[in-house]
């Protein structure tokens, strides 16, 4: 939590910070119901024909490998399912609003989100191995979402940013611990903020403040917390895009085994990971080509 009354002055100047459509904030909101139906995602994307052209053209893509065209988005719910056009759209939405930003010589944009959609599929493999069907949206859009607040640093702070950067590779830091000592505060910290600032609730707030945090026994930490959490490490020990850390983080058997994650089970979800990760290239190439 940013405590820092100058740090959240700062924050607070900020009046362009990008936001997200109505049209992704009501696709986030059928994601994390149980009661939206397949109707509804349809009516909702309809909203938007410039979003439903672009998961159109996803949905056609090589990654999902359909034998015949699909040529609207109903269809397309039907064939590839509500979660999958769901979190399509909103990668794509986020990618959009704050992906063509500014960036830096050190950061990689294009890893930057290969991570981001990596730790997404890897929270929801997670939920799904151990059966805890009820979270693996909430867990894919907290996995997508972890890391936005160093797009809002990189965008918003790029004085302050660059040189927490080059600290990263002159002193063998990982990425939050360089923020901190530069800036006082971390990506977690800003991306707690802006989600507070976006009203979104309190399960995914506390999975983009919390996902550096070693997962404790007690008090015992919402499953999305720490499905997020093992999420990036994964991905960041599987190299699967790139977080901006250079050092490998370490994956303790103990944080695994108190969301119930054993030996068994971990396997599984790195073999899941490992057979999406192929597809990632692929659907981020669909995304962020222009036409
Ligand atoms: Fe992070
Ligand atoms: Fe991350």
């Amino acid at each position: 939590m940013i405590s820092d009354t100058a740090v959240l002055k700062k924050l607070a100047k900020i009046k362009e910070i990008a936001t997200l459509s109505e049209v992704i904030h009501e696709v986030l909101t059928a994601l994390a119901s149980d009661e939206s139906s397949a109707q509804d995602l349809a009516v909702i994307l309809s909203k938007d024909q410039a979003l439903c052209a672009k998961v159109l053209k996803i949905a056609n893509s090589a990654f999902f490998a359909q034998s015949r065209r699909i040529l609207d988005i109903d269809s397309a719910i039907v064939l590839l399912g509500f979660d999958s056009i769901a979190q399509l759209a909103l990668a794509t939405s986020v990618f959009n609003a704050f992906g063509r930003g500014r960036t830096h010589a050190r950061f990689d944009i294009y890893g930057f989100w290969e991570h981001s959609i990596a730790t997404a599929i890897g929270a929801k493999d997670i939920a799904e191995t151990l059966h805890r069907n009820a979270d693996r949206k909430v867990a894919y859009t907290a996995g997508l979402l972890h890391d936005i607040g160093k797009l809002v640093l990189l965008i918003h702070f790029p004085e302050e940013y660059g040189p927490v950067l080059h600290q990263l590779d002159s002193e063998g830091m990982f990425l939050h611990g360089a923020e901190q000592s530069i800036l006082g505060f971390t990506h977690c910290d800003v991306g707690e903020w802006l989600f507070n600032r976006w009203n979104y609730p309190e399960r995914l707030v506390q999975a983009v403040a919390r996902h550096h945090n070693t997962l404790l026994p007690e008090p015992e930490p919402d499953f999305v917390v720490g499905a997020v959490r093992l999420a990036d490490l994964l991905s960041n020990r599987m190299h699967i895009g790139a977080s901006g850390n250079t050092l490998v983080p370490p994956l303790e058997p103990n944080e695994c085994l108190i969301i119930g994650l054993d030996e068994t089970k971990l396997v599984e979800v790195e073999q899941k990971l490992e057979s999406a990760a192929r597809g990632i290239t692929r659907v981020l190439q669909a995304m962020t080509e222009r036409r």
